[in-house]
């Protein structure tokens, strides 16, 4: 063990690594510099071939196949129950049941980690699925429901990467941090209900996950291509899928094409437009005033739902909004631009910008939450690609930020077994930011006197609500 590098575990048993794309490359080392772990006991399994001979060097072994509905037991469950020791699935693809895998997992007894509620191949393209069904509303009740039907047992940690996954511990920070500089009284909150409180006491409206990707590349975007600096099929999907947000209680008027659900925990709406081709305006300290895309993301419901406060009836009477405000790097903001231009059609060709194509930049990720008695606040990481290429090999900022969070919630599932399946709101969020913060580079608190209506009305009349700054109806490009 080093000061630098702890080491957080053994790991006696299997690992297997499904999936070995831009977050997959970027995990493995890290799992190697943490814990203690028996290469020859590691598997990755991938459809693609992009990633063999990086592992045949490493000396890992690789599987060459997808991970189907049909197989995935079949295929998991020898790997994963290969003792001695406890099996650990890192599912880091796309394509594959999450809620499927996971369940799996803890029937046989495995730990289990991922960073987003996929489904399996076909869900986000399938056209006979209305909008609902389509949302992440949709799929995280899936989870929920799977909780609900088998409470605690193994531990199963759903969506922790960067966000969803980090951006709720920096949530929890954001609210301690801004509790001490308004002066609340009080022991920081150890439930939900507490955090709940918390964040109606301090009066916060509503949280962007307000992101700023300044990552360049050293050649400019080739037409017909999709860049980006994480997944083009992740960001595509959620890209096309309803925009969705966490729905709060101070909101006095919804778009016209605002839904919301009869079913589940009401926490969110969705709306009946495709979240990439929807701006809004957000702040991050780099950008200052920014526009940025409503990407659905579970952490904007799991959010919403975590600080909702009800009365005994069970109705909701404190809820902030909360949505992703992302703007990604300048390539992937031409790409997409390039795909709704087409009418959605995807571009046939994908390039996930690796750290040696970059030539600057920063991720900028973080939570703004506003509304309060300080106006803003955002906390968050400002990894830059030059930290990064210090820090661990075979990543971006982006990916950085991620895999660590991967890190993390590897961390708190060995020290907690059998904590049933959780979302990252429910993690102990100082421990996994404790493992985390070594590799987000400065990680700061800023408050901002900027509000979504400054500069407005400009030179045309618009249909704002001057008595609130903080309605969605100021946010929401239109
Ligand atoms: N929570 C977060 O912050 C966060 C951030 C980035 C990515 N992600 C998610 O992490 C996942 C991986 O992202 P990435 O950037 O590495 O993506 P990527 O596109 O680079 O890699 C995905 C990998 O999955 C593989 N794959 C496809 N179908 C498969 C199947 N059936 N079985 C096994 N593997 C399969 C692909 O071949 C590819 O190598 C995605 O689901 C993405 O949405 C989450």
């Amino acid at each position: 063990m080093t000061d630098k590098h702890p080491v957080y575990a053994k790991i006696d048993g299997p690992i297997v690594m499904i999936g070995y794309g831009s977050i997959g490359k970027g995990t493995l080392p890290l799992i190697e510099r943490h814990f203690t772990v028996d290469r020859s006991k590691i598997t990755v399994i991938d459809p693609s071939e992009a990633g063999r001979d990086m592992l045949e060097r490493e000396g890992i072994r690789f599987i060459h196949q997808p991970v189907t509905r049909d197989n995935y037991k079949h295929l998991l469950g020898p790997l994963l129950t290969a003792g001695p020791g406890q099996g650990f699935c890192v599912n880091l693809s796309v394509d594959t049941s999450s809620l499927d895998i996971m369940e799996y997992c803890r029937e046989i007894g495995a730990l289990y980690v991922d960073t987003v509620v996929e489904p399996w191949a076909g869900f986000y393209f399938d056209s006979s699925k209305g909008p609902e069904a389509r949302s992440n509303y949709a799929l995280r009740e899936t989870v929920l429901a799977a909780r609900r039907r088998n409470p605690g047992g193994t531990t199963a940690v759903s969506c922790c990467g960067a966000n969803p996954g980090m951006v709720s511990w920096f949530v929890k920070q954001a609210l301690v941090n801004l509790k001490k500089d308004l002066g609340v009284p009080g022991d920081e909150p150890v439930t939900r209900e507490g955090w709940a409180e918390l964040a109606r006491t301090l009066g916060v409206k509503g949280i962007h996950i307000a992101e700023r990707d300044t990552q360049r590349a050293k050649k400019p975007k080739p037409r017909q291509v999709f860049v980006n600096t994480w997944s083009v099929e992740g960001f595509v999907s959620e890209g096309l899928q309803p925009a969705e947000l966490g729905w709060g209680t101070h909101e006095r008027w919804m778009p016209e094409n605002g839904r919301t659900h009869a079913e589940g925990c009401g926490s969110a709406i969705y709306l009946l437009q495709p979240g990439a081709d929807t701006r809004v305006r957000s702040w991050t300290p780099t950008a200052q005033a920014q526009f940025g895309f409503l990407v659905t993301h579970n952490e904007s419901i799991s959010i919403a739902d975590y600080l909702t406060v009800r009365d005994a009836a069970g109705t909701a009477v404190y809820r902030p909004t909360c949505h992703y405000a992302y703007h990604p790097c300048d390539d992937a903001v031409l790409s997409l631009h390039e795909m709704f231009g087409q009418a959605g059609a995807r571009q046939p060709e994908h390039h996930i910008l690796d750290e040696n194509e970059i030539v600057d930049g920063i991720d900028e990720l973080g939570v703004l939450l506003f509304g309060h008695g300080k106006n803003a606040y955002w906390y968050g990481s400002q990894l830059s690609i030059e930290e990064t290429r210090m820090l661990a090999p075979y990543q971006n900022a982006t990916g950085m930020q991620v895999s660590s969070a991967v890190l993390a919630g590897m961390v708190w599932a060995i020290e907690n077994p059998t904590a049933g399946i959780v979302e990252a709101d429910d993690m102990d969020y100082k421990r996994c930011l404790e493992v985390q913060m070594p590799y987000l580079g400065p990680v700061v608190g800023v408050y901002t006197d900027w509000t979504p209506l400054d500069g407005r009305p400009g030179f045309f009349p618009e249909d704002i609500d001057t008595a609130d700054p903080w309605q969605f109806r100021n946010i929401l490009v239109r």
